[in-house]
């Protein structure tokens, strides 16, 4: 008779964007004539920039020839996809090779199992609200210990705090934690931390011993000087941290999937390479993405794309700053939106998060993310996004105003 992952059944109910997605088509259905604005999940709304559609096409043409086509990719992603990304550190001062560069369909997959080269033992640290893929991921695998529904807490989880009484700025736990999960410029609450203090959390990781798996998805966001766009740019970084990139955020990829991770050489536990452990993992259990969509990705780092990229961040950045400020003259506290493409927001007159969601999507019509999906920290805020069209953006804060 066959057995279960029990650790299945321990997850509170379904994953948090779709129990949005569930009750907004609930709601949309109850009320076919409301026009619905989304700013809930971080899905980007503008088209490929003109540069990868046409890498795109000509990656199609070569598939339509026998001499151009591809099969399988290679195991860790294409030479001319990996340099690309190893030049962009490069640009960045930050020393990676090719093979230390493991390419994917995408950082939410690997955020998922990067999981798996640890052992169930260890105990990790995140930020309190985060992206809620890590402590989920790990909860599949056994790690985090025992939910409490009232606390909404697993037992095994050393949380971070980040709220407006710490600037968002997690503290060291006081508990030594084996596997720290940092996602800077951080996914919910849009703010992030200066280059000199991620350095800190580098210099921690490697007093303690333990691993630091670093979410970038939001790099391309930033706009102060004084904030790093990879950890790698913290002397110490390649002994003691993974990096996790996307393509969706800063290149619209959300559709098309691509990322990749970042293993340095250097991060070893006694003599065993974590390297060589995902690169073992990567080759078991999974076959590359698509070529047509590596030679997309490649000209996401080409002059015409970054800088067609350049001007797909600044869009949307403006949508962040009209929220902001819009938000702020309704009478609204809120955060992030500098170096990120998230507007965190307290919500009004004590109302639960969720409270708020249903409040906004009845009487606005619009769709936002409740702050307490992204653990315990988050109740009482709310996540708005500036991934929306600019057009829907503004009616949306006209909606709000409204209120
Ligand atoms: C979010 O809205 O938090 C993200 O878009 C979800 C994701 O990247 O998977």
């Amino acid at each position: 008779m066959f057995q279960l992952n029990e650790n299945f059944q321990k997850l509170p109910g379904s994953y948090l964007f779709s129990t949005i997605g569930k009750k907004v088509n609930a709601y949309t259905q109850a009320n076919p004539d409301k026009k619905i604005i989304r700013l809930g999940i971080g899905d980007v709304t503008q088209p490929l920039a003109p540069a990868i559609i046409e890498a795109l096409h000509k990656a199609v043409d070569e598939m339509a020839a026998a001499e151009t086509f591809h099969g399988y990719a290679p195991d860790l992603g294409y030479e001319f996809l990996r340099n690309a990304i190893v030049s962009d550190y490069k640009e960045r001062g930050c020393d990676i090779s090719p093979d230390e560069v493991f390419v994917s369909d995408g950082a939410k997959s690997d955020s998922g199992n990067i999981q798996e080269i640890f052992s169930v033992n260890n105990r990790i640290a995140v930020c309190d609200p985060v992206y809620p893929v890590y402590v989920d991921s790990n909860a599949m695998a056994g790690r985090t210990g025992d939910y409490n529904k009232e606390t909404e807490m697993w037992s095994n989880v050393i949380y971070m705090p980040c709220t407006m009484e710490n600037d968002f700025v997690p503290e060291f736990p006081k508990e030594t934690p084996d596997i720290i999960y940092l996602c800077l410029p951080n996914n919910p609450t849009g703010t992030t931390i200066t280059k000199e203090q991620l350095c800190e959390w580098v210099d921690y990781a490697n007093r303690v011993g333990a691993v630091i798996i670093y979410d970038a998805a939001y790099e391309a966001y930033i706009s102060e000087d004084n904030v790093a766009h990879s950890i790698y740019e913290c002397e110490g970084a390649k002994t003691c941290a993974i990096e996790l990139k996307s393509f969706s955020k800063n290149a619209g990829f959300t559709g098309v999937r691509l990322g990749y991770t970042i293993v340095p050489k250097e991060l070893k536990s006694g003599d065993v390479s974590l390297n060589a452990m995902w690169a073992r993992r990567h080759g078991t259990k999974f076959n590359g993405a698509p070529y047509i969509v590596q030679r997309a990705g490649e000209a996401v780092f080409s002059r015409e794309g970054k800088a067609q990229l350049k001007e797909q961040v600044a869009y949307y950045m403006k949508n962040a700053s009209e929220i902001k400020t819009g938000l702020k003259d309704a009478g609204y506290t809120v955060f992030g939106g500098v170096n990120a493409p998230y507007i965190w927001l307290k919500t009004p007159e004590r109302m639960t998060s969720w409270e708020f969601f249903d409040y906004l999507l009845e009487n606005a019509n619009v769709v936002g993310t409740p702050g307490s999906g992204f653990g315990p920290s988050g109740e009482g805020y709310f996540r708005l996004t500036a991934f929306g069209s600019y057009e829907n953006t503004l009616a949306a804060l006209e909606r709000i105003r409204k209120l």
